[in-house]
C-alpha cells in the first residue's frame, strides 16, 4: 500500500486484495466446504484481515483525493483578480518619424536608397565638393575607423551625412532621378541635451532635365505643409554647403506660437528644419552627369528633430537612452 502513489494504483490494489477474485474473497466464499470447527476460526480471522484491508483503502483514498484538491487550489485562477498587463512592442519615435517623412516623398514619386554606415571619405567629403583641406570639413566632427587588409589599412570613417548616398546613386542611376535615403549618421562629438553622437537625417535627391529652384521650392513647401500643418508659411533663406549652389535653409513659421515668438521658435518666429539646394554643377560631373544638360536639388533633413519639436522634448540623449518610461510615450 505504502508503494501506491495515484488514484489508479490504488484501484489495481483494490482488485488484487479485495477483489472478486482475490484470495482473500475466495476464502471467504468457500467457507461453507470448510469442516464445521474450522468454519468459524477462518471465517473470523478473514473478516479481521478484510476489515484492515477495508480500513487502510479508505485511508489512502481519503490521502490522494486530498492532494488532488491541494494542486487543483494551486492552479486554479481566480478570475476575479485583476488582469496581468500586456506589453505591446511599439516603433520608436525615430522611426516613425523617418517613416511619416518618407512617406510624404513617396507619394511624390520618390523612391528610396540607402548607402552604408562606414562610408570612404572620397563619398562622404571629395565626392560632394570637400576636398581635403577643404574648411568646410572642419564643421563634420568625423569619427574614424581602419579599414584593414593584407597590404596596410586605410582609413574610412562613419558617414557625417546622407548626402553621400547621392553620389552613390548618381553614380549608378541615369536621370531622371528622384531618391530620398533615410539613415543613421555620426559625429565625434561630447553629447549633452541638443548634441549626440549619433542621429539620423533623411537625404533627398531630384535629378533632370530642366529642374530648377522652384520645383525645390515647391516640393519641399508642399513637403513642410504635409508634416506640420497646411497652414505653415516656409521661409527659404540662402545658406552655404560646399555641394549646392546656390544653397538654402528652409524655415516653417513656428506651429506653437503662430510666428509672434515663443520659446519653441527661441522667440524669433521660426524654426529652421532643412538644408537644401541646386545639385552643384562639380558635383554632377563627377559622377559622370552632364551639368550642361542635367539639373537637380538636393536637401537634407535631421529626424529627431521633428519628434522633438512636436512632442517638446527637451533632451535628444533620451532617443537612444533606452529608457522604456521615454520610449512607451510614442
Ligand atoms: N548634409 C547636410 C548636413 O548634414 C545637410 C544638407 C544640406 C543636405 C544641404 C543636402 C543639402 O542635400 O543640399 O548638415
Amino acid at each position: 500500500m505504502q508503494k501506491v502513489t495515484g488514484l489508479a494504483e490504488l484501484e489495481a490494489w483494490r482488485v488484487r486484495y479485495l477483489g472478486r477474485k482475490s484470495k482473500l474473497i475466495n476464502i471467504l466464499r468457500s467457507l461453507s466446504t470448510l469442516p464445521v470447527d474450522e468454519r468459524r476460526d477462518v471465517g473470523a480471522r478473514a473478516n479481521q484481515v478484510k476489515n484492515q484491508l477495508e480500513q487502510s483503502l479508505a485511508q489512502k483514498k481519503e490521502e490522494l483525493d486530498r492532494s488532488v484538491n491541494l494542486s487543483l487550489q494551486k492552479e486554479s485562477i481566480d478570475i476575479s483578480l485583476p488582469g496581468q498587463p500586456y506589453h505591446l512592442g511599439r516603433l520608436h519615435p525615430t522611426t516613425r518619424a523617418t517613416r511619416e517623412i518618407c512617406d510624404i516623398f513617396i507619394s511624390m514619386g520618390f523612391q528610396i536608397a540607402e548607402g552604408p554606415e562606414v562610408e570612404w571619405e572620397y563619398y562622404n567629403f571629395e565626392a560632394l565638393n570637400m576636398p581635403a583641406e577643404h574648411p568646410a570639413r572642419d564643421g563634420f566632427a568625423t569619427l574614424w575607423v581602419d579599414y584593414v587588409t593584407e597590404s596596410g589599412t586605410r582609413p574610412m570613417l562613419m558617414r557625417t551625412h546622407t548626402s553621400p548616398v547621392q553620389i552613390r546613386v548618381m553614380e549608378h542611376a541615369k536621370p531622371p532621378i528622384r531618391v530620398i535615403a533615410p539613415g543613421r549618421v555620426y559625429r565625434y562629438e561630447a553629447t549633452d541635451a541638443t548634441h549626440e553622437w549619433m542621429f539620423s537625417q533623411v537625404e533627398g535627391l531630384a535629378v533632370d532635365k530642366n529642374i530648377t529652384l522652384a520645383d525645390l521650392k515647391g516640393t519641399l513647401f508642399e513637403f513642410a505643409r504635409r508634416l506640420f500643418g497646411k497652414d505653415r508659411k516656409c521661409r527659404f533663406r540662402c545658406d552655404y554647403f560646399p555641394f549646392v549652389e546656390p544653397g538654402v535653409e528652409i524655415a516653417i513659421d513656428c506651429f506653437m506660437c503662430g510666428g509672434k515668438g515663443c520659446r519653441l521658435c527661441g522667440n524669433s518666429g521660426w524654426i529652421e528644419i532643412l538644408g537644401a539646394g541646386m545639385v552643384h554643377p562639380e558635383v554632377l560631373r563627377g559622377c559622370g552627369i552632364d551639368p550642361e544638360v542635367y539639373s537637380g536639388f538636393a536637401f537634407g533633413m535631421g529626424v529627431e528633430r521633428i519628434p522633438i519639436l512636436k512632442y517638446g522634448i527637451d533632451d535628444i540623449r533620451l532617443f537612444y537612452g533606452n529608457d522604456l518610461r521615454f520610449l512607451r510615450q510614442f
